[in-house]
């Protein structure tokens, strides 16, 4: 019979959110009459903006004619859309990228998983912890870790975020190869400042590492003195990838567009010493295992950097941060210690008890699920992460039956 690729058994029995998936589904068919509300998984649910749904609606006609018909695309994206990328995330804020650097996608979660594929199987990685899963399982699935021991697995250098740091972890004493960062935050909902995202971009230069960059979130961020874009950090060309998405700014969870920015100037090294340009490396990988992403959904895509599409995304992101300010009041005033929220659509909340019992809490006394910190990693257990992605009503009325489920059953914060 024919072998498995035997580091798949290394890996947790599920993916976090089959998990959650699987709970829920065996508590609906318990309570069939119940009514969960569902702040776990970070999926949008307002509808997408009008301006990208009237360029997509365009976009689907045209593929109607012979004139405007589009069969396969540039595997990179069309021009019209890694233009408006380059112009209007990156150089408006005077980080220097250009059209020809940017690879659309259809996701960054696949982005953020395949890229190491380009890498040798024997380089030191970083992950943080908590962690988005995808960083993790992604190594493990190509051989670069040992078994999981204790919820760790051998050979990875763990970067703790902790309430000790600010959940903004600090950098190695040691040298790795491979560094994910991910800010805002999944799951913890923290941001880095200039000072801190510069201390990485040295670190890596120092000791010839790459940053892979997630800034799926960034849309979320209003506090101005914060840097949006890891390009914003001087000598980050030469050091760092960045991912982006119009999942969660745009609502394309479901319409799949998203984008990586790969610097022609980076650089890395075979194991004889030659440099070779990473651009060119993930260029050839994109190439061979990726088709592009459709013409009207690029065009949907595009239609989000118009003044109208940009004032959609801006009240689309207020409506989550609204959201997530009521998540945290609520939370905070039941005494528990929360990061997040402000330049995030999540709330990371220490409830400083087992992830998973307080998890099973939210779920069978108030029908509200959230995500349980311990399925991002060791430094996620005695949290919980609430996402601000639902609709208002839902919000407000998840926090109250949270209140009343935790004072009934004297789970509060200890005082
Ligand atoms: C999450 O809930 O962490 C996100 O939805 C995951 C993702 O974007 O893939």
């Amino acid at each position: 019979m024919i072998r498995i690729n035997e580091h798949y058994l290394k890996l947790k029995a599920s993916y976090l959110f089959s998990d959650i998936a699987k709970r829920i589904s065996t508590y609906e068919k318990a309570n069939p009459e119940s009514s969960i509300i569902k702040l776990g998984i970070g999926d949008v649910t307002e509808p997408l903006p009008e301006a990208c749904r009237e360029a997509f609606h365009k976009a689907v006609d045209e593929m109607g004619t012979r004139e405007g018909f589009h069969g396969y695309g540039p595997e990179q994206g069309y021009v019209f859309l890694r233009e408006a990328i380059a112009g209007n995330d990156f150089q408006v804020r005077g980080a220097d990228i250009s059209a020809d650097e940017i690879f659309v996608s259809d996701g960054a979660k696949c982005d953020s998983g395949n890229f190491q594929e380009i890498f040798g199987d024997d380089i030191k990685i970083a992950v943080p912890d908590p962690v988005y899963p995808v960083y993790v399982d992604t190594n493990v699935m190509a051989g670069r870790t040992g078994e999981n021991v204790n919820d760790r697995y051998d050979g990875f250098v763990y970067l703790e975020s902790t309430p000790e740091n600010g959940y903004v972890p600090l950098i190695p004493k040691k040298k790795v190869d491979l560094i994910y960062l991910c800010f805002p935050n999944n799951p913890t909902g923290a941001t880095a400042t200039r000072e801190q995202l510069t201390a990485w971009v040295d670190y890596a230069k120092e000791c010839g590492a790459l940053i892979l960059f997630d800034a799926a979130y960034v849309g979320f961020v209003r506090d101005e003195s914060l840097p949006q874009s890891i390009y914003e950090i001087e000598g980050a060309k030469d050091v760092a990838v960045e991912f982006r998405s119009f999942s969660k700014n745009g609502g394309f969870t479901g319409t799949r567009c998203a984008y990586t920015v790969v610097p022609k100037g980076l650089k890395a090294v075979d194991a004889s010493g030659n440099e070779h340009s990473v651009h060119a490396l993930w260029n050839r990988r994109h190439c061979t295992k990726f088709n592009g992403v459709s013409y009207p959904v690029q065009k949907a895509a595009e239609a989000l950097f118009s003044d109208a599409g940009k004032a959609e995304v801006k009240a689309l992101t207020d409506f989550y941060l609204d959201n997530a300010k009521i998540v945290r009041s609520a939370i905070e005033a039941l005494g528990f210690p929360c990061v997040g929220g402000d330049n995030s659509p999540y709330v990371w909340i220490n409830v400083e008890r087992p992830s998973w019992d307080f998890f099973d809490t939210l779920l069978n006394e108030a029908g509200v699920v959230c995500t349980p910190g311990a399925g991002f990693g060791t430094c996620g257990e005695g949290h919980i992460r609430i996402s601000a992605f639902n609709s208002r009503e839902n919000v407000v009325k998840a926090m109250e039956r949270i209140k009343a489920a935790l004072s009934k059953s004297g789970s509060l914060a200890d005082a």
